[in-house]
């Protein structure tokens, strides 16, 4: 296989005597989706927080782009090609669809926008905007203000924010949480579209989902990896089905 573009080695955090994330070693690579599975609490929005630089590693490395971005800030990260979506939703509720694009689209820029003129760096942050809105199906909703958005909508608007500033890897936090199954297909419609040029990693309770769209998956329970492969390696793993899986994903139905 070809080289990952991301490659995170032993990964510890700790929460005072809490160990959050244990010694977790993931890979991930463009072209496939890494979905990251386990029960609440197993530790998958902290991992994420490690990778996104929200949170600081207590120990491990972060192998990205010829640098280690462990224990860089999340402004920093972002600049270098890593988005992220949160578990709740992250966005202006008061300002439009369009603005939160927009305001995201900047984020990354800041730096290179010095070298622009104001008429065209403009152009560019408002083009990056609303490239990602249509890309998540939104164009047509532009000028509404985000708290009218329906709560699938919203989800979508996450991730165009996240789009907005051209990462190379994208990190998924649950994007699916609280959708009807119209709104989750969508979503899994948009990730498989995303997946060609992108490295995604994708936490999800959502099986099915799941399932439909991993090339890799990763358990965690207790901070630690339970299980890493492809889905019919985890779907086989005796140990998975026991913690996890249940009859309905496991080797049953392989
Ligand atoms: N900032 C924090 N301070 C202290 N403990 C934390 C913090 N963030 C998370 N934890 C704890 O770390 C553990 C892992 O939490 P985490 O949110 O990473 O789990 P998760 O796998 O994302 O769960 P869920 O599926 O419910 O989103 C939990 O016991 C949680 O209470
Ligand atoms: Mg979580």
């Amino acid at each position: 296989m070809a080289e990952p573009i991301l490659r995170a080695v032993n990964l510890s955090k700790r929460f005072g005597g809490l160990t959050a994330v244990n010694d977790v070693s993931l890979e991930l690579h463009v072209g496939q989706v890494h979905a990251l599975i386990g029960p609440n609490g197993a530790g998958k929005s902290t991992l994420t927080n490690l990778l996104s630089g929200d949170l600081k590693p207590s120990a491990g490395h972060i192998h990205y782009a010829g640098v280690d971005l462990a224990g860089m800030s999340a402004e920093r990260i972002s600049h270098l090609g890593l988005g992220r979506s949160y578990q709740k939703t992250n966005i202006f509720l008061a300002f439009s669809v369009f603005e939160n694009c927009r305001l995201a689209a900047q984020s990354r820029r800041q730096r290179a926008w010095r070298i622009f003129r104001k008429a065209s760096r403009f152009e560019d942050v408002n083009a990056r905007a609303r490239a990602a809105l249509e890309a998540v199906g939104l164009a047509s909703r532009r000028d509404a203000i985000a708290a009218a958005l329906s709560h699938g909508e919203q989800r979508q608007l996450e991730i165009a924010m996240c789009l907005a500033t051209e990462p190379q890897v994208l990190l998924l936090d649950e994007p699916l949480a609280g959708m009807g199954p119209q709104e989750s297909g969508t979503i899994v419609e948009l990730i498989r579209s995303l997946t060609a040029a992108h490295a995604i990693m994708l936490i999800e309770h959502d099986m099915d989902a799941v399932f439909a769209v991993a090339h890799r998956l990763t358990v965690m329970v207790n901070g630690e990896v339970l299980a890493s492969g492809t889905p019919s390696e985890v779907r086989a793993n005796e140990v998975v089905q026991q913690a996890y899986l249940g009859e309905e994903h496991g080797a049953g139905d392989v």
